[in-house]
């Protein structure tokens, strides 16, 4: 059926994701446990041995909490342990930063983190935030490392905006079908000139469903994507 996918094709020395949407029920990934776990049984023979899937946290579309989060997570370590698939299954959380975000972290609510503090959150892709810097600012200040999810993305990104991001303090964490021309072409672009300057600390699959199969596939095979293995990824510490 998917004559795309054959096992080991891709000795994937990566390890561990931090990005997908593979908790049902909760955003717009996958369907059902059945999907979840064709996906999962497809990374695993990629080479992924840990997903941490982060479900989107959005206040006017997917109000998840950690509570419904950590359930999913329970029913799906069990669904994976059933089918006898030796990955191990986390999960964080991909914030969407609006008003109720900063709210949130102003009054001191504990957010969903992965690794060492790690929080990853994605924004507006077509006017940059103005309350951007400020909110990095009091991120690190209470300790949390941010993690911007897919920089190659945003419409208003440009090479000095990332720059500036990275000095300030936010990682990086590229999306791997940003390597072909999945998104759009600048969006295949902008991620080969973020591996030329070397600020990409994460590469994640953001997978959503069995869709995104195909062009993971054809990600992997890309020069850039093999390039960007060579950067001192956080995903190696995971
Ligand atoms: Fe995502």
């Amino acid at each position: 059926m998917f004559s795309f996918l054959k096992k080991n094709t891709f000795p994937l020395s990566l390890r561990a994701d931090l990005h997908s949407h593979l908790l049902p029920g909760l955003d717009d990934g996958v369907a059902d446990m059945d999907e979840a776990i064709r996906v999962i049984r497809q990374l695993h023979d990629w080479g992924y041995q840990k997903l941490i899937t982060t479900p989107h946290i959005m206040s006017d579309t997917y109000r998840n909490t950690p509570e419904m989060i950590r359930q999913k997570r329970t029913e799906l370590k069990e669904e994976v342990n059933r089918h006898r698939l030796p990955v191990e299954i986390d999960a964080a959380a991909e914030y969407y930063l609006d008003t109720w975000l900063i709210n949130q972290v102003d009054q001191g609510h504990p957010l969903m983190t992965f690794g060492d503090s790690y929080f990853l959150f994605e924004m507006n892709y077509i006017t940059e935030p103005y309350q951007l810097n400020d909110f990095i600012f009091k991120l690190i200040t209470l300790g949390y490392k941010p993690v911007l999810a897919h920089p190659e993305r945003y419409s208003f990104m440009t090479m000095s905006k990332a720059e500036d991001l990275h000095y300030r303090g936010v990682l990086l964490q590229a999306n791997i079908m940003s390597f072909t021309n999945y998104y759009t072409r600048p969006v295949r672009k902008f991620v080969s000139q973020m591996v030329d300057q070397g600020w990409i600390n994460f590469l994640g699959t953001d997978c959503h469903h069995q869709r995104h199969l195909k062009p993971l596939s054809e990600a992997f095979r890309s020069s850039y994507f093999k390039k960007a293995l060579n950067l001192p990824l956080l995903n190696y510490q995971l």
